[in-house]
């Protein structure tokens, strides 16, 4: 398999064949160790989603799937209502394990759809139908990167400078990716883009995975801090924004890793154009702005301690660590689906293509 292939067809999130397991790629260990992880308990996996060791909104979403399922096989009852019951209970726990990202709940509520839709079907052939699902939104997840892929290159030119923050490649999703997907699939094709990937504290994921999945895949790619994207754009070097989404709001806005607010409004004072990238799966039309969209915040110890020998800060110094941001929709060119680009009045767009 070539270098490239190996990046975009990347096993990050897999059904265990004995289906009481689900397989992940440790995103924590990268790029250092290639390391797979087994999750079979509930507590397994929604530590491994809360902790970012399976992460990006689509490979969230395939993770809660096969989670869900391997957790309903381990329900001991015939009877439906208390097969729901548990099943509810599980889908509830895992839910809660990161609030953003609305493809943990969608991947879930399609899920318990088919539960509540069978019930006359019996538990054992409810379980059947839950392997199917959860194979499904894998599936799919791979055929919509693909098309986001697509209708991305045709934005770009051969030769562009590329911004990118945070990671929305082939790690976070099944297959290229999102926002890494046009790059990928340009590289396929023999396109040169010239990629920066902001770093992107506190967690670094424009360091650890992006850069990682583009060097990889011989796509040229400067890792640079967050605070230099203002100047790699006033050189010149950027033609395009590219970065993923986490929850899309039915006026555009778009929730997406801590940082992306700032690059699209250096994008919109340099003249850059800003792409968002997603499946329609990230739109949320029960949001009707970004004020409607719950921002987890995490533990001060990933701006203070992790990645660092000794803490940066006095423990007593207060932190404030919003893991995302909310780019507001007048910043933003174009929202690039599966379905096609939707161009603003987003208002209007998205509830085409959702
Ligand atoms: O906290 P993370 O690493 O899960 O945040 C991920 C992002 O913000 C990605 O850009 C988004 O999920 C899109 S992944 C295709």
């Amino acid at each position: 398999m070539s270098e490239l292939k190996q990046v975009t067809h990347i096993d990050n999130v897999k059904l265990g064949e004995d289906k009481a397991s689900v397989r992940i790629l440790d995103q924590t260990q990268l790029p250092a160790r290639t390391e797979y992880l087994i999750l079979q308990t509930p507590e397994d996996l929604y530590d491994a989603i809360f902790e970012l060791k399976v992460r990006g909104a689509p490979a969230i979403g395939i993770c809660a799937g096969f989670g869900i399922y391997i957790l309903a096989r381990t329900i001991q009852t015939e009877d439906y209502d208390n097969f729901y019951r548990q099943f509810c209970e599980y889908r509830k726990y895992l839910d809660s394990a990161r609030p953003t990202a609305v493809n943990l709940s969608w991947a879930l509520n399609r899920m318990e759809r088919v539960v509540i839709e069978h019930k006359e079907l019996g538990v054992a052939r409810i379980l059947e139908l839950l392997e199917q699902e959860c194979m499904a939104i894998q599936q799919e997840d791979q055929e919509m990167c693909r098309a986001i892929s697509e209708y991305g290159l045709s934005l770009l030119k051969d030769g562009d400078g590329i911004l990118t923050h945070c990671n929305a490649g082939p790690l976070a999703t099944s297959r290229y990716g999102t926002a890494l997907g046009p790059l990928l699939l340009g590289k396929e094709r023999g396109m040169e883009f010239h990629v920066f990937a902001d770093e992107t504290r506190p967690l670094l994921q424009g360091a650890r995975l992006t850069s990682y999945e583009l060097q990889k895949a011989g796509v040229d790619v400067t890792l640079i801090c967050d605070n230099m994207a203002s100047l790699v754009m006033k050189n010149g070097w950027v033609q395009a924004c590219l970065v993923g989404c986490d929850r899309v709001a039915a006026n555009g806005d778009t929730a997406n890793k801590i940082g992306t607010s700032g690059v699209a409004i250096l994008a919109r004072y340099y003249g850059i154009p800003f792409y968002v990238l997603g499946p329609s799966s990230t739109i949320d039309l029960n949001c009707e702005t970004g004020k409607d969209i719950a921002i987890e915040l995490r533990s001060p110890d990933e701006i203070k301690k992790k990645f660092y020998q000794q803490s940066m800060a006095l423990e007593e110094v207060k932190c404030y660590n919003p893991a995302f941001d909310v780019t507001d929709h007048t910043l933003i060119t174009a929202i690039i689906t599966e379905r096609g680009i939707c161009y603003p009045p987003y208002t209007e767009s998205l509830a085409r293509f959702r």
